[in-house]
């Protein structure tokens, strides 16, 4: 792969925004702490702010993200900053001359999509657009339609290769470790399809309920917020074949043709629910009618997966804050030690994407006396301890040296909403469940006879 320029500035829009706050700074001021981030940063905002404002931000994100005080130190100094209007080209004019000698600059659009064009048209007149990268920010859309007119929007001042749309979930470590067993491992290989595998589920389940961001989610619910970037990637990985090599263009290549494989969902194949209390949050609707857990079973058809049934269960305010992933093998016969023992076994393969990181693997054993009886035992993998590169950081530390292979190429997004888009237009009520539960009963519907949920236990 021809090595790309490195980008020679960091320029982020929506610098005084809650994205900034809670992420940003914290994957910045990492990356500069490393001596990955040697050129410029640049906040872009409108809040009538000074530079000084800003840095005193940026300095209680990281205190709140308890960084080291000379790393903090370090960091803020270095932050400049342009206050303006995005829709004012005299606020363009003024980063071209804050980027200075900078020839080929990142922009990090951290602002709502609705935003998108105008900043992108503010680049491209004044001059900072010309060479440059640029970075944006999910909900990427709002079903099929909107995503090809961003797309669109987007192409008409920069080219695909220097669109990086994030999904933080591809920088995710635990994603990229399952990614690597897989391919990493020859033993798993042979039981990795529809012979061997009887279903898979994957459950992102988070304690927490809206936290104050009830305005965005009654625009979005928790199918577009997660299932339809992050959990269908999730998919994509665990499904692909192998990538011819490791380039950006072999990794997306196998992973759009899993997303193109999805079947239609078929009727009763979606449950979805809201927690008892959504309505009366601020920003709800008292009426809505906007899904705070989801349920679903689809399927790939593709030759390694026809018939495998995926099981995805996300949802606020469920008991735990876990993300997991469950691969559940046939059962042996069994039939050797007698009928007792018949479809007792649990063999699976269970990746833990957070709080942890952990690769289990279910075996069947016998316990120790006379009897041919067993137990369903696990061997887990975890390491240690882990130096935590935070998606963030490892997003934009590879936006910066100009590498796609982590960030959602067009064909990608457009393809999961693909798969989503006919969900949306034919949305049931939703099912009400209590807070602290595993949702509405009603998503037990989704499983097929003999079908169990996996919980995540901590
Ligand atoms: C975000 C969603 O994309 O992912 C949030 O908007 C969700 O609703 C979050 O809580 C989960 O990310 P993580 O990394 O904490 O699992």
């Amino acid at each position: 792969m021809e090595q790309a320029q490195a980008s020679d500035a960091l320029v982020f829009f929506g610098a005084t925004g809650d994205l900034a706050y809670k992420k940003i700074f914290p994957a910045l001021a990492d990356l500069h702490a490393r001596g990955l981030l040697t050129v410029p940063v640049i906040g872009v905002a409108k809040a009538n702010w000074d530079v000084e404002q800003l840095r005193a931000r940026a300095k209680a994100s990281l205190e709140a993200a308890k960084k080291p005080a000379a790393m903090i130190d370090s960091f803020c100094q270095g932050l400049k900053y342009i206050d303006g209007d995005y829709l004012d080209p005299d606020t363009f004019k003024r980063l071209r001359k804050a980027l200075g000698d900078a020839k080929a600059p990142l922009h990090y659009l951290a602002i709502p999509p609705s935003m998108f064009a105008t900043v992108a048209d503010g680049l491209a007149n004044s001059g900072c657009g010309e060479n440059a990268r640029v970075v944006v920010e999910k909900p990427f859309g709002r079903d099929l339609a909107s995503a090809k007119d961003l797309n669109a929007t987007l192409h008409h001042f920069f080219p695909e290769n220097r669109i990086y749309r994030i999904d933080h979930y591809l920088g995710k470590e635990a994603v990229l470790n399952m990614l690597y067993f897989r391919f990493g491992n020859a033993f798993l290989e042979p039981l990795w399809n529809r012979n061997y595998v009887d279903n898979i589920q994957i459950t992102m389940a988070e304690s927490f309920g809206v936290q104050g961001r009830g305005k965005f989610y009654e625009e979005t619910g928790c199918i577009r917020d997660v299932v339809q970037n992050h959990l269908l990637q999730v998919i994509a990985t665990l499904a692909m074949e192998p990538p011819a090599s490791h380039t950006p263009g072999g990794l997306r290549f196998e992973k759009n043709k899993v997303l193109e494989a999805i079947r239609p969902l078929e009727s009763g194949a979606l449950v979805r629910g809201q927690f008892e209390g959504y309505r009366s949050e601020p920003g709800v609707s008292t009426q809505s009618n906007v899904e705070t857990f989801a349920a679903l079973r689809l399927y790939v058809d593709s030759w390694r997966w026809a018939d495998v049934p995926i099981y995805i269960r996300a949802g606020k305010n469920l008991p735990v804050t876990c993300t997991e992933v469950m691969v559940r093998f046939r059962n042996p016969p069994q039939t050797s030690f007698g009928g007792q023992e018949f479809g007792k076994s649990q063999n699976h393969v269970r990746f833990r994407l957070s709080p942890d990181v952990t690769i289990g693997w279910g075996a069947r054993c016998k316990l120790p006396g006379q009897a041919f009886v067993g137990e369903n035992v696990e061997l887990k993998m975890a390491h240690e301890s882990i130096e935590d590169i935070e998606p963030y950081e490892r997003l934009l530390g590879a936006a910066m040296d100009g590498d796609p292979t982590l960030f959602a190429h067009q064909d990608a997004v457009e393809a999961s909403w693909e798969v989503i888009d006919p969900l949306l237009k034919n949305l049931g009520e939703v099912n009400l469940y209590k807070p602290g539960t595993w949702g509405p009963e009603e998503a037990n519907s989704v499983l097929l006879p003999g079908a169990s949920w996996h919980n995540p236990e901590l």
